[in-house]
């Protein structure tokens, strides 16, 4: 498919086509998701979780994301890898500069930010100097403290309608992809439908323009089960089988299905 770029992702929401992220950590498993045809990798602070053992992903740091972000992007030359900004690595514009800097320059193509409209002057800035973003709303699971726990949000018309303006807000200061996370499907659907830019969801309902899961759920690795998740090994020999499983469930529209969404 040679290289995929922000182009292309335009590209396929303009035209309808759904596309796919996973997230990896390390070269193998980059190699793999790239050939089951994902466009996209997310070299995610998730690893704090499926990596080191914690229960959130707040103890990950930048050296760790510039270390995994190295190993991922020497696997995947094709892929648009974007790597995940750790928790209070973005606290300033200048702050967020110098941290994003090291992400890009360990290989990724794009970095990703948790957060809304505080996040529109550091976002601009970058994008005025070159360097692409994309942006997280809904669970955000860098405020697990804050949300007190890891629940389902925009499910107030109250929160429903910041997480609207936020995606919006975040579109205006230059943000080239947005991730939802755990937020009811049809609000996911109504930001997709308003905004240009494309959105990727993850317990987000069917209505985005792209799915991610994390890596170790799709291939039931992982201790927890969430709503959303399906384990795409049922059915499969290899972990290649069930991240094309997984791909093409996505590109089909056969996932993520009823079951996996919130209302
Ligand atoms: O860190 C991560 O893997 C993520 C995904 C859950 C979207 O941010």
């Amino acid at each position: 498919m040679g290289k995929v770029t922000i182009s292309t992702l335009d590209k396929m929401k303009a035209a309808g086509e759904k596309f796919v992220c996973i997230t990896a950590y390390d070269a193998t498993f980059a190699r793999l998701v790239s050939e089951a045809g994902a466009e996209t990798i997310l070299v995610g602070d998730s690893l704090g979780m499926v990596l080191q053992g914690h229960d959130s992903t707040i103890q990950v740091t930048v050296d760790d994301m510039a270390y995994h972000t190295e190993c991922v992007c020497r696997a995947a030359p094709d892929s648009l890898v974007i790597a995940d900004m750790p928790f209070m690595s973005y606290t300033t514009p200048e702050q967020t500069m110098v941290n994003a800097t090291a992400l890009m320059q360990a290989g990724a193509q794009m970095i990703k930010m948790e957060g809304g409209t505080w996040l529109s002057e550091s976002i601009s800035m970058l994008v005025e100097r070159g360097l692409p973003v994309c942006a997280h709303l809904g669970l955000t699971p860098q405020s697990v403290n804050q949300f007190g726990g890891f629940k389902v949000q925009g499910r107030t018309p109250k929160e429903a309608k910041s997480i609207l303006a936020d995606a919006v807000e975040i579109q205006d200061a230059g943000a080239s992809l947005l991730v939802l996370e755990c937020i009811p499907a049809h609000l996911a659907a109504d930001i997709s439908s308003k905004l240009d830019i494309p959105v990727i969801g993850i317990g987000a309902g069917a209505g985005t323009d792209a799915q991610v899961l994390v890596m170790h759920d799709l291939l039931g690795l992982s201790s927890h089960s969430a709503r959303f998740v399906q384990n795409f090994m049922e059915g499969q020999d290899t972990i290649q089988g069930a991240l094309k499983a997984f791909v093409d469930a996505v590109k089909s529209g056969d996932y993520p299905r009823e079951e996996h969404t919130y209302s």
